[in-house]
């Protein structure tokens, strides 16, 4: 130091006072603050377990993360209570006082046995933390061969999943599933992700039940999850892929194994024929002759493949939108932004989840498993809001979209212009689709 307190004029003098007051109120605030965010309500109130809160594990791995957590946040709290704790002593013991200002400080600069300390004790913590972290990290990586096996992938902006139900290591081979938006577990089961990205660079992540993992194009990211109790876990994409980023939420469906067995062998099924001469008749006759069936895939309906030339086999099926074999046994729809089912208005009863809140999860009730969806009911409304104009309820792209050959290059589904007359018979005919 070249001056020392005395060489100050009183006006410096003063303003370091003023100085030392504001930052021994800072230290009381933050310890304030910081005691206050470690109460949980603090944080999500009362709200449930469909939040996306990392702080409330459902799930072995989502609980060795907490349990990693815990510690280092107790390690973390000591720490940063000594270091300001620290700071707020010395800037009180230590103050300008009027009447000693002749005197100045013994300097501890330089002195060997303090630089030793404080370079080992954080290296050492460090180090603990470290470890810990690692060895949960190695753990969460280990593969899971006997799980369950689902191969995820992301596309803009909804997420797909295959199931390998035979576990003969294809996704795609007979018996196996493919679904869209919901991932069913059942609970207690390990299921090892095999994640994937059509498009762009996504994000996997359902906070309750494990970290996240990013979906990369032309890359096989495994991870796992479980679920120690039945429920939904809503998930999020966390990798900015595109004007809808915000709209690409999945969620998962936590149910005991004898339902899981009842919704496995329903999603093998093709597609329900609808009856002759019902509007859902007609609704299919409008997904086959609109542009629906190049982009979606009904199962039993246009899956089959077409022989061209030089004798290819081909399924005419782009797949780049959500397979709907199966759309009125899901709860949710478009990225999972919108409910498929909610509670009966006609209804007094509040079976809970409301289909107008988009933030609840909607409920298929027995649906899920091919049966009747009471007491919740089939959401018409926004249903047919979606396909009357779906980048209105989605946005899509932010400019008009390039044409190639005629053709505009679409994300997301486009508005393709359907009457009304159409749009209630393709309702019809989702309904029916269980
Ligand atoms: Cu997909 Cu963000």
């Amino acid at each position: 130091m070249s001056s020392s307190p005395q060489d100050l004029p009183p006006r410096i003098s003063a303003f370091r006072k003023w100085l030392q007051r504001v930052l021994v109120a800072l230290v009381i605030f933050t310890i304030t603050l910081v005691f206050l965010l470690m109460t949980k309500e603090f944080i999500w109130g009362g709200r449930t377990s469909h939040q996306l809160t990392t702080l409330d594990p459902k799930g072995s791995f989502a609980q060795s993360i907490q349990d990693l957590v815990n510690p280092v946040f107790a390690v973390a709290a000591v720490v940063f209570v000594g270091v300001i704790g620290g700071i707020g002593f010395i800037a009180w013991k230590f103050r300008d006082k009027d009447e000693d200002d002749d005197h100045f400080p013994v300097q501890l600069h330089g002195k060997t046995s303090f630089e030793i300390g404080w370079t080992l004790l954080p290296a050492v913590v460090l180090a603990a933390v470290g470890v810990f972290t690692v060895l949960t990290l190695i753990d969460l990586n280990k593969p899971a061969p006997e799980a369950i096996q689902v191969e995820v992938y992301g596309q803009q902006w909804w997420w797909g999943f295959h199931y390998d139900v035979d576990h003969d290591g294809s996704f795609t081979s007979p018996g196996d599933v493919t679904t869209a938006t919901e991932l069913i577990i059942p609970v207690g089961r390990e299921v090892e992700l095999h994640v994937t990205s059509n498009d762009v660079i996504h994000s996997f992540w359902i906070p309750a039940l494990n970290g996240k993992r990013d979906a990369v194009p032309g890359q096989n990211h495994p991870w796992k999850l479980e679920a120690s109790e039945p429920g939904v876990y809503r998930g999020q994409c966390t990798e900015f892929c595109g004007l809808s980023h915000a709209n690409m939420r999945m969620l998962v469906r936590a149910v005991p194994q004898d339902e899981y067995d009842a919704w496995v062998a329903n999603q093998q099924k093709t597609a329900v024929e609808p009856a002759k001469g019902s509007e859902a008749e007609l609704g299919k006759n409008v997904f086959l002759g609109q542009l629906c069936s190049s982009c979606h895939l009904i199962n039993g309906v246009n899956n089959e493949k077409v022989e061209g030339e030089k004798g290819v086999k081909a399924q005419l099926v782009s797949g780049i939108a959500p397979d709907l074999t199966h759309f009125a046994t899901r709860g949710t729809f478009a990225g999972s932004i919108f409910n498929i089912y909610g509670p009966d208005p006609s209804t007094e009863a509040d079976p809970g989840g409301d289909a107008a809140d988009v933030s609840l999860p909607g409920n298929p009730g027995g649906a899920l498993v091919g049966g009747d969806s009471a007491p919740y009911v089939f959401n018409d409304p926004a249903v047919e809001a979606w396909l009357r104009n779906p980048p209105k309820m989605k946005p899509a792209y932010a400019i008009t979209p390039t044409v190639v050959a005629g053709v505009p290059l679409l994300r997301g589904m486009p508005n393709l212009n359907l009457s009304e007359t159409q749009i209630d018979q393709l309702v019809a005919y989702l309904k029916t689709l269980k």
